[in-house]
Order: C-alpha cells, then structure tokens, then sequence
C-alpha cells in the first residue's frame, strides 16, 4: 500500500484553496444539503457505518460519540470542535484549517444537523494568529452565503458558529478542560462522569470532536459510508492524514489509508536525511511510546500499533536519526510535560518536576544508575493515578526509550555527559558510542 489518497488534502497545492469559490468548485457544500434533506438521524447513522474513528488521539468511533446525545431532552445542545492541537510533533489541524477551512465548516453543520445543535463552537490554540484570522474570514463568508446563521441553505435549520481563542495551553486540549476554558473558567479537566454527552458545555448534552475527524464527515456524506470503509483496515477504517516530521528528505502531510507502514510513508517522502539511518519515531506524538527500526513495517492503524506497544494518537510522525540523543529528546519532551501540567493531581504535578530533575542529572553524567530504577518508579506512580491522560502521556517516551535505549542511558552515566555533545566526543569514545 504504497498510494496516497488525498481528499482532505487533495486541493492544498491550489493558491486559493482555503477560498469559499475554491471550496465549492471542487464540490464543497454540496454533502450538507444532501445531508440537510436527510434525518439528523439516518446521518448518524452513515457516519457510524463508515467506521469513522476520531482523529484527536483516541480514536473514539465518531458516529457512535454522536448517536449518545439524548433526544427529545428539550435541551440545548452544542457541538465543540477540538482546534487546540498542542502536543508536540502534531501538526495537521493547523495545515488543514489554513489550506481548507470551509471543509471543516461544512462537516460542523453536518455534525450539528445530526446532533440537533444550534450553536457550534471551534477552540482553536491562541498562537496561531495566522489560522485564526484564515478561519475568521471562512466563517464570515459561509454566514454570508447564508450557510450559517437563520434559516440555513433554505431550509428552517439555524446554526450560529462561534470562533473561541484559546490562551495556548497544552491541557486545554483535553476535551472537559477544554469545555471549562470555554465558559471561562481556568482549564482543568472534570470528573466524569457525567461525560460530555450528558453534561458538556454549560452543562448540556455536547459533542467534542477533533477538527480532522469533522472535516472527514463531508466526504463521507458525499461519497457513501462504503467508498470510506473501503479504505483502511479491518477496524480502522478511512484515510488520514500522517505527519511526518524531523530527519527526513521531505517532510509533510501524507495522506493514506490507516494502516500504512512507516516504511512505506518514508518511502514516499525521500526516506531518512541523505546518509543517515532512523534511530527512534514517535507514532502518534509525544506522549505515545517510543518506536525503534524494529517497527517500520508496523501497521499504523489503531491496533497494529497497540500490538506492538504504542498507541497512534495523532499520527505524528516524528523521525529521529542516529545524530540524536535519545535522553536529551525525552528531557525535552517532560521538561514540556512538567510545564504544561495543569496542577489539578499530585501524581502529575509532583511527578512531572522530579523526572526533570532526574533526567537532567541523567543527561548531565550527573546521575547515577539506581536514577533509572528511580524513573520507572515515578513512571509507575504516575500512569494510571493521574486525573487525566496528560500524566500518563508524560511517562510514556521515559519507559519506552528505557526499554530500548538502556544502553544509553548508562553511556551518559559511565562517560559522565552526553555522548552526542559534540565537547564529549573523546569522552564516548571511549565508551564506544558513536559521538557523530
Ligand atoms: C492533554 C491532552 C491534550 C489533548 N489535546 C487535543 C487536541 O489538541 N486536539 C484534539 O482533537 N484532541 C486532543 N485531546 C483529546 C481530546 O480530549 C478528545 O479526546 C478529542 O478532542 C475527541 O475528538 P475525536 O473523538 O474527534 O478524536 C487531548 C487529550 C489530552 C489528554
Ligand atoms: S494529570 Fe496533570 S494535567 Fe491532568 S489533571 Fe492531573 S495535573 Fe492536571
């Protein structure tokens, strides 16, 4: 399966793709007025047929998320698109808002038909000037051509779209955080239950999902719940969108079927640097463990690589090469954990400071070996007793390049400093570790 399948990102080389007359000379805004003749619920269910998983990480089944709102209930209810997109090595919300914006407009009052909602929200990360003021301008026009507002394409439906900045923290991502950001409050994730779907924003039945996962539902409509599930793997169905990042000749978005391997992806984007050879990837981001060589063949759907011991999360794709110091890259990425620890447990916000501490010893040649041990230790502690999925994602790049970077990490401690520093060089030659 060495093809690419570009729908969402079939357009994205046009100068004016993220425009309202782009969009819809290629098609665009034709699946929400065949879906606006259909009932929310026949919609639902074509949605659940194709298979589609959401995109932001857990790979919840979207239509299934959907068919959860109570109906009849007399309330309000809201859909809550997830545009916050801030784990390191994730980077395929933003291209696709800047590149196609209307895309996603068109899944959201699709999704809000279905759901019976009359307002929609976007929380998009507040750094991201560019992309804000690009899907600013893509909700102005859509309420212009009388997409969104009162009495939408013709019809009794109404659908107010509201454009939420965000103050750029990683936890706001986390869907309940997300929906306290959004009425105000300080972003911190809630108990549940009650989930979402019961009490979400304001307390009302509420949709969250990914913006990938919303701007796939167009397609879907259009094309059928078939052409979708033709795509992909047994329980793993549709194209997504991969990003590849780090040492490779061309890094960027490919667009596959779920269940590509990595070596077919990299085969695609001109393989490792010239002269280099991979030395550890991350399948899904930071807070997914660690791949080595040894899993370039791998499936990159839900369960191939929850077989082989990570998780595909985002399909972030970050490449490192044989030139990278394996502990210097998880100090980096749990320096950003303790960082972005919201406070709210202890296991998280104890936890996250001591393995930087640890870690930063290690990295040093400060450290001694019983500080691994003392790692795995504070690792136990953590996943699973945290409040939310940050902690555990936090743990994940220590105990993973532990299991396949031991060796390393005792170099820093026998050699005592970094092997890659290039002051250490004579160093680690001694200790045979290649300084390069
Ligand atoms: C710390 C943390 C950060 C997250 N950040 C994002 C994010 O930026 N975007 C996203 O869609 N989901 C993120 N998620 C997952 C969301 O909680 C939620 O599962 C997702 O938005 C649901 O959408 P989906 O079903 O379409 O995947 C994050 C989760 C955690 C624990
Ligand atoms: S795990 Fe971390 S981010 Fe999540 S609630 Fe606890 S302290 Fe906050």
């Amino acid at each position: 399966m060495t093809t690419l399948t570009p729908v969402l990102s079939a357009h994205w080389d046009e100068k004016d793709s993220f425009t309202i007359d782009a969009y819809k000379r290629h098609g665009g805004y034709k699946a929400v007025e065949k879906a606006l003749a259909m009932e929310p619920d026949a919609v639902i269910q074509i949605v659940k047929d194709s298979g589609l998983r959401g995109r932001g990480g857990a790979g919840f089944p979207t239509g299934m998320k959907w068919g959860f709102i109570p109906q009849g209930d007399d309330k309000e209810h809201y859909l809550v698109v997830n545009a916050d997109e801030s784990e390191p090595g994730t980077c395929k919300d933003t291209p696709l808002l800047m590149a196609n914006p209307h895309v996603l407009i068109e899944g959201m009052i699709i999704a809000s038909y279905a759901i019976r909602a009359k307002y929609a929200f976007i929380y998009i990360r507040g750094e991201v000037t560019h992309v804000v003021r690009r899907v600013q301008q893509a909700i102005e026009d859509a309420y212009k051509a009388g997409y969104l507002g009162k009495g939408i394409f013709k019809t009794e439906t109404d659908l107010e779209l509201v454009l939420h900045v965000g103050a750029g923290a990683y936890i706001c991502g986390e869907e309940t955080a997300l929906l306290d950001s959004l009425e105000g409050f300080r972003g911190q994730p809630r108990l549940r239950p009650p989930f979402p779907a019961i009490a979400g924003l304001y307390a009302r039945p509420t949709v969250v999902n990914n913006v990938e996962s919303i701007a796939s539902v167009p397609s879907i409509i259009a094309n059928g719940a078939e052409w979708f599930s033709s795509m992909g793997t047994e329980k793993s169905k549709g194209m997504t969108l991969y990003s590849l990042s780090g040492h490779v000749t061309r890094p960027g978005q490919f667009e596959a079927p779920l269940g590509i391997t990595l070596r077919e992806v990299l085969e695609l984007a001109g393989g490792v640097r010239a002269g280099h050879e991979i030395k550890f990837w991350t399948p899904g981001g930071s807070s997914t463990p660690l791949f080595t060589a040894a899993h370039l063949d791998t499936p990159l759907d839900y369960e191939g690589v929850a077989a082989a011991g990570s998780m595909l999360g985002t399909k972030a794709l970050q490449i490192f090469d044989e030139t990278t110091c394996v502990v210097r890259a998880v100090l980096r990425w749990t320096e950003f954990y303790k960082h972005e620890s919201c406070g709210k447990c202890t296991p998280c916000r104890e936890g996250t400071w001591w393995l930087v501490q640890i870690l930063r010893d290690l990295e040093n040649g400060k450290g001694t070996a019983a500080d691994l041990d003392k790692l795995l230790d504070l690792c136990e502690n953590i996943l699973g007793r945290s409040f939310c999925a940050l902690g555990d994602g936090a743990t994940s790049p220590i105990t993973s390049s532990i299991q396949y970077f031991r060796d390393e990490y005792i170099a820093h401690l026998t050699n005592g400093g970094c092997p890659f520093d290039p002051r250490a060089a004579t160093l680690f030659a001694t200790a045979g570790v290649d300084a390069k």
